[in-house]
């Protein structure tokens, strides 16, 4: 029902105002309910859902629910008292990086809503690490919270700079402490220098150089790397392959976003009238589905994986489930289908794994090839 009524009502109306302005309008709201326990009380009534099977621990940490929200959404830190009440079951705040950011030129935002995607060119807008590190610690945490740590969008003379940027947030985070998991963003298509350095993160000695001097901190949380949609499986087996070597890196997230305006997916007319940026949602599902299987199959527990890319419905995020991965993420589905949509995956997920006679998710993960 309150899904309805944001498709048919809401929605329509936020659908005439620029996208980047409805985001910080979520936000704001988001943020104005969290803050207050009665309006935290009517947003649990109607959003919240909860079922004993799709509880997790991992890592020591208490999942309620495998859904949680993916890093581009909630830069800044402003919803996490809300989100726990409209069923997510964690959250990934960022990317935030160590100098604050203003963001790309506008629109930062754009909506292809019938490829079921969004255009984005944020570039991490953020406020910065030490503002955002400040902010959380007054801050109570009901659900695992993840930072997503990416490099700072400038140019750099060369790689030691960029990873110079990264290792000052990473110190700040471990120092502090209070995350529950870190994200390693080395895949954002979006940003400024991404193809002129002579070695990057997406290539074999790029990433190993960047794990090596992340291996000198001591990162005392789980982290997991945030790969790129568009490498080739041997590509990524590649970076994966790399990533073994180091203890601390628990897990994988499949994946970004899509870059090629001719993935098939795409409404050709949408694509045509898009502007600069990359691209969310339905374009994403199925190469990031196919990269979470060949990688699970591989590693089966060395790695976790969260699966993260066009989840709209509970069957969607069964697929990745089944594929391998033990956690997934979503951004694009809630814009399009409204915050009760959180819940719903979640019922519709207790309902497959019911159906399939599973009595936790933790049974259903990697199912397809056990
Ligand atoms: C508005 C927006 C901003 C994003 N910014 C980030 C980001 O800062 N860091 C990141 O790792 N991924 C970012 N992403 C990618 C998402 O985390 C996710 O990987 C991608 O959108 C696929 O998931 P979805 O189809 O559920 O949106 C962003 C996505 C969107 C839609």
């Amino acid at each position: 029902m309150i899904g309805l009524l944001y498709r048919k009502i809401l929605k329509p109306i936020l659908f005439l105002f620029p996208a980047d302005d409805v985001h910080v309008f979520f936000l704001k709201m988001g943020n104005f309910i969290g803050r207050y326990p009665f309006f935290r009380h009517i947003s649990r009534f109607f959003f919240f859902y909860k079922n004993d099977s799709l509880s997790q621990n991992i890592f020591n940490l208490e999942f309620t629910n495998p859904i949680g929200l993916a890093a581009g959404f909630d830069y800044n830190a402003d919803l996490i008292e809300v989100l726990p009440d409209i069923s997510f079951g964690y959250q990934a705040i960022g990317t935030v990086t160590f100098w604050p950011y203003k963001g790309n030129a506008k629109p930062m935002l754009g909506r292809l809503p019938k490829s079921k995607s969004l255009l984005v060119n944020k570039g991490f807008k953020n406020h910065g690490i030490e503002s955002i590190l400040n902010k959380v610690s007054k801050t109570e945490k009901r659900i695992p919270l993840g930072i997503s740590i990416g490099s700072t969008n400038k140019l750099y003379k060369n790689i030691d700079e960029m990873i110079e940027d990264i290792i000052s947030s990473f110190k700040k985070v471990t120092a502090q402490n209070y995350f529950d998991y870190y994200e390693l963003n080395i895949s954002c298509p979006n940003l400024i220098n991404v193809e002129s350095l002579k070695d990057k993160f997406d290539e074999p000695i790029g990433f190993g150089i960047l794990l090596n001097k992340l291996s000198y901190l001591n990162i005392n949380k789980p982290l997991f790397v945030k790969m790129y949609l568009e490498k080739s499986v041997r590509d990524t087996i590649l970076l994966t392959e790399v990533a073994s070597i180091y203890p601390f890196v628990k897990g994988f997230i499949f994946s970004n976003l899509v870059k090629n305006r001719n993935n098939p997916l795409f409404d050709k007319n949408e694509i045509a009238n898009a502007g600069k940026g990359n691209f969310s949602g339905k374009p994403t599902e199925q190469i990031t589905n196919d990269l979470i299987s060949e990688v699970y199959k591989k590693y089966k527990n060395r790695f976790l994986i969260i699966g993260c890319g066009g989840v709209f419905t509970g069957r969607d995020a069964y697929e990745k489930i089944k594929r391998g991965a033990t956690l997934v993420q979503l951004i694009t589905g809630m814009i399009y289908e409204g915050p009760s949509v959180i819940g719903k995956i979640n019922k519709d997920l207790a309902k497959l794994l019911k159906k399939d006679g599973y009595k936790n998710i933790k049974e259903a993960v990697g199912v397809y090839y056990k």
